[in-house]
């Protein structure tokens, strides 16, 4: 390291209640992030970068608010925060990215705008006081849905990845993997879909293809999810990965 829909968590979330420094000049001030209860970073404690990915439907997000209270017992900071989005810019780019119908490579280039935002805005000062940082989706989901389920080439991805994140990547990326029929069960019955979510189910396993190719490539980095698996055993899942760290 430097290493659904635009409703809930507009911000990223931190248990601090200062707005992190700028990471870099000409940087606008980040938004105030959500304040709980205040922690003390543990001296000596290496900050990570943590992200959730998968397919809609795969469940990932309400297991995020367990492993960032994990985290906390640790008695460090933790930043939760999603793509797109994590910042007021970032939110207005999701609400468009979830709703307009646009070119595949203004899908793409506004995926990555939203990012320079969140990089700059959260996720760099965080990691750079001492903070874990939480993200639901990151970069991993550009090349799994813009690359694998779009079609845009892996190596214009890896340009803007590039451009926009130099050198940081996650620690460790949690990949909730479950087929597409039964994610696509699972969300007719929960919630209205957004423009990723209808898309047809090749388009799905597509996607699911590209996160499993990129966590057979970087075994290192991932862990595979079976969300078919109980939420009761994917928590104990979750907290033996948490406790290894
Ligand atoms: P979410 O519903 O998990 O919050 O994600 C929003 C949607 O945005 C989801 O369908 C995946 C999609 N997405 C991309 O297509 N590319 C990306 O780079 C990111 C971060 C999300």
């Amino acid at each position: 390291m430097m290493a659904g829909t635009p409703t809930s968590a507009p911000v990223a979330e931190s248990t601090v209640a200062t707005a992190p420094p700028d990471a870099e000049a000409g940087v606008a001030a980040a938004p105030l992030a959500e304040t709980a209860t205040p922690a003390v970073a543990v001296p000596g404690n290496k900050p990570r970068f943590i992200t959730f990915e998968g397919i809609d439907g795969a469940g990932k997000s309400t297991h995020i608010a367990a492993v960032a209270d994990l985290v906390r017992k640790r008695g460090v900071e933790v930043v939760v925060t999603r793509e797109p989005g994590g910042t007021a810019l970032g939110e207005e780019l999701r609400a468009l990215l979830l709703s307009e119908a646009m070119h595949l490579e203004t899908e793409t280039l506004l995926m990555f705008a939203a990012r320079r935002e969140h990089v700059s805005q959260v996720i760099a000062p965080a990691l750079a006081r001492g903070a874990w940082v939480i993200s639901d989706r990151f970069t991993d989901a550009t090349f799994a849905y813009q690359g694998g389920g779009r079609g845009v080439p892996a190596d214009k991805i890896q340009a803007l990845a590039d451009w926009v994140h130099p050198g940081l990547v996650p620690d460790l990326t949690l990949l909730f993997d479950l087929p597409r029929e039964v994610a696509a069960g699972r969300m007719a019955q929960s919630r209205q879909l957004d423009r990723f979510e209808v898309e047809l189910t090749d388009f799905h396993e597509r996607v699911r293809n590209e996160y499993l190719r990129r966590a057979a490539a970087t075994p290192a980095r991932f862990r595979i999810i079976d969300a078919n698996e109980s939420p009761e055993m994917i928590s104990k899942i979750l907290e033996n990965i948490i406790s290894s760290l």
